[in-house]
């Protein structure tokens, strides 16, 4: 049995990998209290409709939404995930539609890492022909040299180096979303 340390901040062996603390909570929380006044200010007067992508974005949606002072609407996709692996299948596909009609509606996609930008381009060509009134991209975590395709992200909490992480709504194999800061895979230098 593993035993999983949420409390303290150290490295985590799982199996043969070696995890070490990126992003703490607090550094975390404090980043996303800035991105939630600066969506806030930015959307003063509407009623933005936050769109999560599951699994991963759910604790990073759910504490930015707590950071912003404006009426707002929250919905969910579900896609396809990496399965058991550490590198993406380089599939995307749909599980779980939208519930509401974005229509005429200021949309923000919530993500928790955007990575090749493979998910992102799929959510936006799903949503483009509903014709929202606007649509804005809000990501955690962006691996910047990671990036094949061409997407914008409009609210970025932290740029990361392209290596696998887990911890804060990410998981490996399912498992580890409910660490409450990020790890990063060590190269075991
Ligand atoms: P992309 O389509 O290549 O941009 O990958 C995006 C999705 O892959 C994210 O929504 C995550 O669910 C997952 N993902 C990408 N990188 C990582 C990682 O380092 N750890 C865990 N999941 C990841
Ligand atoms: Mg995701």
């Amino acid at each position: 049995m593993h035993e999983l340390n949420n409390t303290v901040n150290e490295k985590l062996i799982i199996g043969s990998d070696c995890f070490v603390p990126l992003l703490t909570e607090e550094v975390l929380q404090k980043r996303i209290r800035e991105l939630g006044e600066i969506i806030s200010n930015d959307y003063k007067e509407k009623v933005p409709v936050f769109i999560g992508v599951l699994n991963g974005s759910f604790l990073f949606l759910s504490d930015l939404i707590k950071n912003v002072n404006i009426d707002c609407e929250v919905d969910f996709f579900k896609l396809s995930s990496y399965g058991d692996a550490k590198i993406s299948s380089g599939t995307v596909k749909l599980i779980k539609e939208l519930n509401c009609d974005v229509t005429g509606r200021d949309i923000i996609i919530v993500e928790d890492i955007v990575d090749s930008g493979l998910s992102m381009k799929y959510i936006e060509e799903l949503i483009a022909p509903h014709k929202p009134a606007s649509m804005r991209v809000a990501s955690l975590l962006l691996k910047p040299k990671s990036l094949r395709y061409n997407v914008k992200i409009d609210y970025i909490g932290f740029e990361i180096p392209s290596k696998f992480v887990i911890g804060y709504g990410l998981d490996y194999a399912q498992k580890y979303r409910n660490l409450r800061s990020i790890y990063v895979l060590s190269d075991g230098d």
